[in-house]
């Protein structure tokens, strides 16, 4: 069988309507400024959802936007894959909270566990399954609702993370050029430690001790981190590139994980992409994890910046270590 199995018929996203500044945070009693943040990251503000706000919520409104986009009714989904680490239960999926939301009842539904790469890793999967002949219609999601996982006197994470749900349509590609050209993906778990959350699971579940530890939020190693994100970046370009047999020179758009512009910047100047083809929104939304890219790909189409015929390069980088990249002909 030959590329493209799979071509992205609907995208949509939703964010919380509360948005949080940089003068927000530090007001809170946070030892930041607005000044710093920006200068570091990129971020001006952030969406942040309200206690009794559900990550099924954001992902069913995404998801409606995505599947009215692309014509799709909520019978047609063969498989729905969200892209989470902070899922509204730990058990069961919060796949299966959106396929009840949504009424998609001939679906089969699962998460994929894999942070800020979680949407691209669904889409490799989903595109994987609609090549096996095991799906025809895939709704892919990334979501998070980070707030419910961040230490909020942690200054080097909490003026990071923020909430939202980006959905994508993948139809069975019929002929044309239109699709998935390419796809990579890459983990190495051995510095997991980096970026984690060391309590709450299995190995050290829950107790009322863990809450003075702070051990149930996100731990990160921010200077660390940082160096391999730069470093994951730059192969996953390279290798979706070469694997769709193309050069920089071929890509429209570079829409990448919106974790730090400044990882944004060395990612596009290792690709060798201008800015002006770069997509960036980590500004206005902060650090979505697995909701980033497909909030930033929906963005992009909402704002007229990516086109039908486009060639877009997506680069994604996240806990686990885990990182990859795809080339889509829009
Ligand atoms: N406000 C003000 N000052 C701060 C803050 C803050 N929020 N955080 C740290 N500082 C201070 C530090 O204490 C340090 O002060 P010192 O020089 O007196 O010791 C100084 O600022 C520099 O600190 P660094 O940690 O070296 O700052 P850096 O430039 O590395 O920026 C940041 C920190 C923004 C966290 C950066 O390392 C980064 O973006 N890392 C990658 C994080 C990331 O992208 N994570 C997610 C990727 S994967 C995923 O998305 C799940």
């Amino acid at each position: 069988m030959k590329r493209p199995y799979s071509y992205i018929a609907g995208t949509g996203h939703a964010v919380p309507a509360k948005v949080v500044t940089n003068d927000d945070i530090a007001a809170m009693g946070v030892e930041t400024n607005d000044a710093w943040i920006q200068e570091r990251t990129g971020i001006r503000q952030r969406h942040i959802a309200e206690p009794g706000e559900s990550l099924s919520s954001l992902c069913a409104k995404a998801s409606l936007q995505a599947m009215a986009r692309a014509g799709v009714q909520p019978g047609e989904i063969d498989t729905i894959i969200v892209g989470t680490a902070s899922p509204d239960h730990l058990l069961p999926s919060q796949a299966v909270e959106v396929q009840t939301a949504l009424g998609c009842s001939r679906a089969a539904a699962f998460d994929v566990a894999s942070a800020c790469s979680g949407w691209l890793y669904g889409a490799i999967v989903g595109d994987s399954m609609i090549a096996s002949g095991a799906a025809d219609t895939v709704l892919v999601i990334g979501a998070e609702k980070l707030s419910a996982i961040v230490d909020w006197t942690d200054r080097n994470t909490c003026i990071l993370f923020a909430d939202g749900a980006g959905a994508t349509v993948l139809r069975r590609a019929r002929g044309g050029q239109k699709g998935i050209m390419s796809t990579f993906m890459r983990s190495d778990g051995a510095l997991a430690e980096l970026l984690w959350r060391p309590a709450g699971g299995a190995a050290e579940p829950f107790t009322p001790e863990t809450h003075g530890t702070k051990r149930q939020f996100i731990h990160m190693a921010g200077r660390e981190v940082f160096k391999h994100a730069v470093r994951s970046m730059a192969e996953a370009t390279d290798r979706a590139l070469d694997m769709a047999r193309i050069t920089a020179a071929d890509v429209d758009l570079l829409i990448p994980h919106q974790a730090n512009v400044r990882i944004i910047e060395a990612t596009a100047k290792h690709a060798g992409i201008s800015m002006d083809k770069v997509f960036v929104n980590v500004d206005r939304f902060g650090n979505t994890s697995a909701a980033s890219i497909p909030i930033a790909l929906n963005d992009a189409v909402e704002q007229g910046v990516l086109k039908e015929g486009m060639t877009v390069l997506f680069a994604a980088f996240g806990a686990g270590f885990t990182w990859g990249s795809l080339v889509v002909r829009y």
